[in-house]
């Protein structure tokens, strides 16, 4: 059975302005359940639109393939914990840069596109070439991407001099087996793809793994922008109109949060992409020496802490989301807000792996919208806090980024924890932030070190708040 062309078009065209009125809905909380649905019918609309469309042959494979594939994504993202939600998107992109590069060697080889003749060819091979392109160097980036989230890979930067020369000429060298790949007759050019294939894969490696941890979150949207492309490029190859329209809103979309990160970490997004030293805006040389001592308090010393402040900051950051700590979090939120305490929490943009990951585990506990605070909404209210309770994060509170140039951190704008009279920090050692940098903040004078999984801390502290 085929629908007409004309269907497949209204399809097509109603399943594009799902798909935007999805992405408008994620642009806030309230909203993001019906952006999520708007996205769900658009895509089941999309699939049934292109597999029924004419000239399409093999459904039985084609819905044998939709049906696997499904079964394996239902039962993968039920299993996946929150914690490991970074990685699986990350894995995920490198499945669109693979499938952006298989569709390109496809494309090449397919002989109704060998029968195409004069400009309408070169544009056809221009497109193969530069979509295998962006999806090799999406499907290799985002795998050690992967790694990087998954503590595969080590997260510090791997780099050395020269680097940037070196991906310069690979560039080139590219740019020159483009030039033959579209010069070549038949399916001759097929030695120039494959080296291509294999230098832009490199680059994909090499451009990540010489990004520090610090900056990853630059790179996780970098790369959903760049697989936004590689599927644009596949729409292309395939002459399929909404593959173009949906890649081309994922890339911006993804670009966009891209700038908005770089901007949030004061980076600029091309030092970023084309680090060499750890990127940012380290500035090398030797780190500053951590003066000072750590001291720390046991549970019962900070409830009395709590139950003597006026004004507590809570500064979440990733280890709250691998301990869960959220729901007792909030708990003890509750309990000091009906002792007349002001409490809020103070949200760093790239706390956490994911953006906005600090917002949506504390929207799981229910915790109102109205006492969860931007960084830049709060920091001028820090030296009135009485305590900032730490817990579970690192690098978003590390003064490094403020005082120390050498730090890969460094320029960083920071949650300013330790302009407050006090500070607890619980986490369970003295082990450094995800950027692999040490935080001086342990070893003020008016820092407290309480140790121990950050939910445990939290139930310990509560039992002592309500006895
Ligand atoms: P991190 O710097 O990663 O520090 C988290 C801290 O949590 C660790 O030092 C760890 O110390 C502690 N921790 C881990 N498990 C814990 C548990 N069960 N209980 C208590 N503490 C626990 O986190 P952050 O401050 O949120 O900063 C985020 C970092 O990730 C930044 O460098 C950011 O650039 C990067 N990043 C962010 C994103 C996005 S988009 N948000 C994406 C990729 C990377 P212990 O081991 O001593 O407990």
């Amino acid at each position: 059975m085929f629908i007409v062309k004309e269907i497949q078009t209204a399809a097509y065209l109603f399943a594009s302005i799902l798909f935007i009125l999805s992405l408008s809905g994620l642009s806030s909380q309230e909203s993001a359940k019906r952006g999520v649905l708007y996205g769900i019918v658009g895509m089941i609309v999309a699939i049934i639109a292109t597999v029924l469309g004419q000239g399409v042959e093999g459904h039985i494979y084609i819905i044998g393939a939709i049906a696997i594939a499904s079964i394996i994504g239902i039962l993968l993202a039920r299993k996946v914990e929150m914690t490991a939600m970074p990685q699986l998107v990350a894995i995920l992109h490198s499945f669109v840069g693979l499938a952006a590069v298989l569709v390109g060697f496809g494309s090449y080889l397919d002989p109704a596109t060998q029968a195409l003749t004069g400009a309408e060819h070169t544009i056809h091979l221009v497109e193969v070439f530069v979509g295998i392109f962006i999806g090799a160097i999406t499907f290799t980036g985002s795998i050690i991407a992967w790694g990087k989230l998954d503590g595969k890979v080590p997260s510090k930067p791997w780099s050395f001099k020269g680097l940037q020369m070196m991906n310069l000429i690979l560039l080139l060298v590219c740019v020159a087996l483009g030039v033959l790949f579209c010069n070549a007759h038949g399916t001759g050019g097929m030695l120039y793809l494959l080296i291509m294939t294999a230098i832009a894969s490199f680059i994909g490696v090499v451009l990540v793994m010489a990004i520090g941890g610090g900056d990853m979150p630059v790179v996780v949207s970098m790369l959903n922008s760049y697989s936004g492309w590689a599927a644009s490029a596949a729409g292309f190859m395939l002459g399929n109109d909404l593959l173009i329209v949906t890649g081309a809103l994922v890339g911006s979309s993804g670009a966009i949060l891209s700038m908005h990160m770089c901007h949030a970490m004061n980076r600029s997004f091309f030092s970023v992409i084309f680090a060499s030293g750890g990127g940012g805006s380290s500035q090398g040389g030797e780190k500053k020496a951590i003066e000072g001592e750590v001291t720390a308090l046991n549970h019962e010393e900070v409830a009395t802490l709590l139950k003597e402040a006026k004004s507590v900051v809570i500064v979440p950051g990733y280890g709250m989301a691998v301990a869960k700590a959220q729901y007792p979090i909030f708990d003890m939120v509750q309990t000091l807000r009906k002792a007349n305490k002001n409490v809020r929490f103070a949200i760093h943009p790239v706390a956490g792996r994911l953006p906005g990951h600090m917002n949506v585990l504390l929207a799981e506990a229910n915790v109102p919208y109205d006492i969860v605070l931007e960084m830049d909404e709060i920091n001028d209210d820090m030296p009135d806090t009485d305590v900032v309770m730490v817990i579970g994060a690192n690098d978003v509170v590390n003064p490094s980024a403020q005082d120390d140039p050498a730090s890969s951190i460094y320029g960083m704008p920071v949650i300013e924890a330790w302009k407050a009279e006090k500070v607890i920090i619980m986490k369970r050692s003295m082990s450094a932030g995800y950027s692999g940098e040490d935080n001086p903040l342990f070893y003020k004078p008016n820092s407290e070190m309480l140790y121990g999984d950050a939910k445990a801390s939290v139930e310990k502290l509560l039992g002592f708040l309500k006895a």
